[in-house]
C-alpha cells in the first residue's frame, strides 16, 4: 500500500504554508523529498509566490491530521523529529474574550486553597462552607491535607513521565484515537475535524469502569504507580463526595447514593515544549463534561481558568490536588456549582506532566436519567436544565461544534431559560 512518510508531509506543510523558503527545501540533500510530491509543490508554488498572510489558505487538513495520526508518535514524536513550526491544526485562533474581561476581573486572583484535614475526620463546617463558595464562584479549588502521601503523588508524576518518555516503539501498539480500549496513548481524542484545534500534548488514558481495571493491561513502567495512586484517589473521591453533598445543603450521602462518581478515567498527560508556544495551547480551552475532576500537576505551571472573563493561573502548590466541577455536576446542582473553562499554556522549554482523574457515573447508571436535584430547586430557583442520561450528554459534548470551550450544557437548558 502507498505509504506517505510524515516527515515529508510536514515539510510539505511548511512549503504550502510558505513558512520554509522553497529553495532551502530543494537545496537540502539529506532526506530529499520524494518525486511524487514535486508536482504538488509546483502546482502550489505559483500560488505561494502570490500568497500574502491573509491569502495563505491552501491546507489539506484531513491529510495532515491523518499523516500525524499514522505516525503514532504523538506530539512528542513531532518534537523529537525536530520540527520547527507547529502544524496548522494545532494553531489556536486568537481569543476575542481576552480583550474583554468582566467587571470583577483580576488577573492576579488566586483560586481557593482548602484544607481537608478536618473533613477527613468527619464533618467540618468551615471546609464545607469554603467548598460551597469555591464550587459556586470558582468551579476550581486546590485541596491540601487530602491524605495522599507525597511519595505516592511524586511517583505518579515520575511514572507519567516514564510512560511518555519510553521509546516511540513501546507506545505505538497502544496508540489510538478510538476511546474504546481500556488503556491507550493518544494525542487526538476521537476525530479532529476541520476547524477544531488539537492540543499540544500527549495522553495516556486508563479506563476504570465501576472502579475496575485489569492491572496487567497497564504498561509495567507505570503500573504500580497508577494502581497505588488510584487506591488513594478513591478515598479522596469519597471525602469530596461527602463534602460536596453537604455543600449542596444535603446529607453527606447524596452524591454517593446517586452513584454518579463511581467510574474513573485517568489521563496521564505529557506536555512537550512547543517550537511556537504563542501559537499552540497545551490543552485548548474546554470545560470537563464529567461530574468531577481531580488533577495533580507538577511544579512547572501552565494551567489557567477563566474567572470573571480573565484567564488566571492555577499556580502549582506543593502537595496539593486541584479539584474542578464538571458540566454534569453543574447540571445536577442546577448551577449551584459551576463548571469552568480552563486551558494549559504551551511552553518554549522543558516539558510538563499532569494527571487528571475524571469521575462519572457507574456503568449501569450511565443510561439512567439525571436531572437537577430537588434540593437545588425552589420557587425562586426553578430547574434550569432538562433531564438527561450521561451517555447522551457526553455524546453530545463530543460533537464537533462543542469543542473549544463550548460546554454541552447550553443544549440541555429548558426552553424558558435564556
Ligand atoms: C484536562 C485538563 C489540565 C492539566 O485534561 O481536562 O484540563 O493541567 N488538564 O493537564
Ligand atoms: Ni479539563
Amino acid at each position: 500500500m502507498f505509504h506517505f512518510n510524515s516527515t515529508y508531509s510536514y515539510r510539505l506543510y511548511n512549503i504550502l504554508n510558505n513558512t520554509t523558503p522553497f529553495r532551502d527545501i530543494l537545496a537540502s540533500t539529506s532526506n530529499p523529498l520524494p518525486t511524487f510530491i514535486l508536482p504538488l509543490i509546483r502546482s502550489s508554488i505559483g500560488n505561494s509566490m502570490e500568497k500574502t498572510d491573509d491569502n495563505n489558505d491552501y491546507y489539506d487538513w484531513e491529510k495532515e491530521v491523518e499523516e500525524f495520526e499514522k505516525t503514532k508518535g504523538g506530539v512528542k514524536g513531532l518534537v523529537d523529529s525536530g520540527i520547527t513550526r507547529v502544524p496548522r491544526f494545532f494553531i489556536s485562533p486568537p481569543e476575542p474574550d481576552d480583550a474583554n474581561p468582566g467587571p470583577h476581573a483580576h488577573p492576579d486572583a488566586l483560586i481557593p486553597i482548602i484544607d481537608l484535614e478536618g473533613v477527613r475526620g468527619g464533618l467540618d463546617h468551615k471546609a464545607v462552607g469554603e467548598i460551597r463558595t469555591a464550587s459556586r464562584k470558582w468551579g476550581f479549588f486546590q485541596v491540601v491535607n487530602h491524605g495522599i502521601p507525597t511519595t505516592v503523588t511524586d511517583a505518579m508524576l515520575r511514572g507519567t513521565r516514564a510512560l511518555h518518555e519510553q521509546p516511540k516503539e513501546a507506545k505505538q501498539e497502544l496508540y489510538t484515537s478510538d476511546g474504546a480500549p481500556d488503556v491507550r496513548f493518544y494525542a487526538i481524542n476521537g476525530r479532529l475535524e476541520e476547524g477544531d484545534v488539537a492540543s499540544w500534548r500527549d495522553a495516556f488514558a486508563c479506563k476504570f469502569t465501576d472502579g475496575e481495571i485489569d492491572p496487567e493491561v497497564i504498561p509495567p513502567v507505570c503500573r504500580d504507580e497508577i494502581m497505588k495512586y488510584m487506591k488513594h484517589m478513591i478515598k479522596v473521591r469519597d471525602v469530596l463526595s461527602e463534602v460536596l453533598s453537604e455543600a449542596l445543603g444535603e446529607s453527606k450521602d447524596l452524591l454517593g447514593e446517586m452513584q454518579c462518581m463511581e467510574s474513573e478515567y485517568l489521563t496521564c498527560l505529557y506536555y512537550p515544549a512547543s517550537p511556537e508556544p504563542d501559537k499552540s495551547l497545551g490543552t485548548v480551552a474546554h470545560s470537563d463534561p464529567t461530574v468531577l475532576t481531580v488533577l495533580l500537576q507538577d511544579s512547572t505551571g501552565g494551567l489557567q481558568i477563566k474567572h470573571d472573563g480573565c484567564w488566571i493561573d492555577v499556580p502549582p502548590v506543593p502537595g496539593a490536588l486541584i479539584v474542578n466541577i464538571g458540566d454534569f455536576l453543574q447540571l445536577m446542582s442546577n448551577d449551584k456549582f459551576m463548571s469552568v473553562e480552563h486551558r494549559v499554556m504551551s511552553r518554549s522549554k522543558g516539558s510538563r506532566v499532569s494527571v487528571a482523574c475524571f469521575f462519572f457515573p457507574r456503568g449501569q447508571q450511565m443510561a439512567n436519567i439525571y436531572a437537577p436535584i430537588k434540593q437545588a430547586i425552589s420557587p425562586n430557583n426553578p430547574p434550569i436544565y432538562k433531564q438527561v442520561n450521561y451517555i447522551d450528554f457526553v455524546t453530545h459534548y463530543q460533537k464537533r461544534n462543542l469543542r473549544g470551550g463550548h460546554s454541552a450544557l447550553a443544549n440541555y437548558k429548558l426552553d424558558n431559560i435564556n
